[in-house]
């Protein structure tokens, strides 16, 4: 059976150490659980549910950005980044540290770590979170899962990463840091690129004359687009799709997405165990 369907997640009560702010209405929380940081993936998540509250009485999935070695230097913790739209994740803002909250994971099947010269990360909006790791695994500088995965590092990681305005950008240093060259582009030209962030994806994969593989979180519009340039410039392309989940292990069909075989049919399946990354020629977007 594969280790990412949910009946092998842990399930239980995770402490707060930090909830600081990234950028506007964006911020990382990081949660002590071991069980988790030991085992999970890059491109798999976490479902996430405050305690007490019957309103939203469910969890919430937040993809994993980081494992956080403790004081041993074994893996301890997780960070996630979340952008405040909602219910749950307002009333997360306000969360302080040494609270307990509830957690499911990791959840998921996560990215194919599949060799490549070049990686092209492409992120819109909040769909930044599940590249800060799946970097630093391609650039060789950490393993993940249990036991350890090794990744054939790659000769270049790119970001390229657009949102409406400069001021929701989150955690860019942190790319940069890693030695990730990054793109920036906003749609109100108040910083990188004036325009979509899809328009940045032909330069960059020319640079490596399409030695390259792209992985994309976003908007479904983008995605979209970012699957068809894929399709126009011969390179692979894969997605995680962020669909509204109920119970994020499989029970509730909540999250179903139209997945195409290959003999061209197409199905319902669960983005929560079967996604969410998927082929992104493969996805029905509308
Ligand atoms: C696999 C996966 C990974 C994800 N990873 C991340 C991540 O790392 N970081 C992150 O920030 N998000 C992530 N998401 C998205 C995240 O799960 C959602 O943003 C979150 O569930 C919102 O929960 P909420 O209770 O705050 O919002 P909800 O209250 O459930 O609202 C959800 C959305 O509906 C809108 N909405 C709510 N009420 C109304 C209304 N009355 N009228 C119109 N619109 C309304 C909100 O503005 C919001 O956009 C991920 C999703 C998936 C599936
Ligand atoms: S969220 Fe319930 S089946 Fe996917």
């Amino acid at each position: 059976m594969p280790t990412h369907y949910a009946d092998h997640a842990w399930h239980g009560p995770v402490t707060v150490e930090e909830n600081v702010t990234l950028a506007r209405d964006t911020y990382r929380i990081r949660l002590a659980c071991p069980e988790i940081a030991r085992r999970v993936l890059p491109g798999q998540f976490l479902m996430l549910r405050l305690p007490g509250e019957s309103d939203p009485l469910l969890g919430r999935p937040l993809a994993l950005y980081d494992v956080v070695a403790g004081p041993g230097g074994q893996p301890h913790s997780i960070d996630l980044v979340y952008l405040a739209v909602g219910k749950m994740t307002r009333l997360l803002t306000a969360v302080g540290v040494g609270a307990t909250l509830e957690a499911w994971g990791p959840l998921g099947n996560g990215f194919p770590l599949t060799p490549t010269k070049h990686l092209l990360m492409l992120a819109g909006g909040i769909g930044q979170t599940p590249f800060l790791a799946l970097a630093r695994a391609y650039l060789g500088l950490q393993r993940y899962g249990d036991p350890p995965r090794q990744v054939v590092p790659a000769e270049q990681v790119s970001l390229c990463y657009g949102v409406r305005s400069g001021d929701l950008l989150a955690g860019v240093e942190e790319f940069r840091r890693l030695g990730v060259s990054v793109h920036l582009s906003t749609e109100d030209g108040s910083l990188g690129y004036r325009g979509l962030v899809t328009d940045l994806i032909a330069p960059v994969v020319r640079q490596s004359a399409g030695a390259c593989r792209i992985v994309c979180c976003g908007p479904e519009r983008m995605m979209q687009a970012a699957a068809e340039i894929a399709r126009q410039l011969g390179v692979p392309c894969q997605v995680s799709l962020e669909s509204p989940m109920a119970c994020g292990i499989g029970i509730c069909f909540s999250c179903v997405k139209k997945i195409r075989d290959g003999s061209g049919h197409w199905d319902y399946r669960r983005t929560c165990v079967e996604g969410p990354v998927f082929e992104a020629a493969d996805v029905e977007f509308y």
